[in-house]
């Protein structure tokens, strides 16, 4: 059972896909995490990341290792610990340049096919084009919407509790939020869209508990 969970940030997308693999005994890849772990790197070791060149040169330096327990997802680059560093605002701010560059969409492209093909019990993996580009032969293809307020709300819900500190500036979490969005939907490579054969489920008006319902029930429609 393979399952792609898409859509934009500030969905609901982590917080669903990880509590469906958790609850159907599934294992658990973050393909976001992916893509921050080798920005964070790029940044780390002093790769321009305004330079594409650079960064596709680069691209298949780091070892980047993902764990698939959903209740424990964690994600290494060149052996270090990520889980982290890849939160921060500099990450979050340069994953989009990063994750563009096509020679870094192939590597990670790749890892994801592997990490898939080696999951015996099946897996449900999220991201942006897991449905379109990574694995079009999913047996269910989920594609997560919300309202722009909606996704800001709760990005900043996050950003509070992963930080530590309040985010009181909900536009700007807003605005760049929205910028992060065009530029994933926008690149030539893989863009943020909707598999044809997706089923698109808007969260604005739901609780978590109630797409977590949602999505398992589509699981268990399509085992
Ligand atoms: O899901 P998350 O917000 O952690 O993803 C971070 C970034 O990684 C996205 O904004 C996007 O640029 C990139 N990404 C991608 N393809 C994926 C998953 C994430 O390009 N499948």
């Amino acid at each position: 059972m393979i399952v792609a969970i898409d859509g934009p940030s500030g969905t609901g997308k982590s917080s669903t896909s990880k509590a469906v693999a958790a609850q159907l005994g599934l294992s658990y890849l973050d393909t976001g995490a992916q893509y921050r772990a080798i920005t964070w790197w790029m940044l780390s070791n002093g790769v321009d990341v305004a330079d594409q060149e650079a960064i596709a040169a680069a691209a298949d330096k780091p070892s980047i290792v993902s764990g698939t327990d959903p209740r424990q997802p964690a994600i290494s680059a060149d052996g270090l610990d990520a889980s982290g560093p890849i939160r921060t605002q500099e990450v979050t701010a340069a994953v989009s340049a990063v994750s563009a560059v096509p020679e870094v969409r192939a590597r990670i492209t790749e890892l994801q096919r592997m990490i898939a093909a080696e999951a015996g019990g099946g897996i449900v993996v999220e991201g942006r084009d897991i449905g379109t580009t990574v694995l079009p032969g999913a047996d269910l293809k989920v594609f997560l919407t919300a309202s722009p307020e909606a996704r800001a709300a709760r990005r900043s819900g996050e950003l509070k509790t992963t930080a530590g500190r309040p985010v009181t500036d909900l536009a700007a979490t807003q605005q760049a939020l929205t910028a992060r969005d065009k530029a994933d939907s926008s690149r030539k490579t893989s863009p943020l869209k909707k598999a044809d054969d997706a089923v698109e489920v808007d969260t604005t008006e739901l609780t978590l508990e109630q797409v977590i319902e949602c999505v398992v029930t589509l699981v268990e429609k399509a085992a």
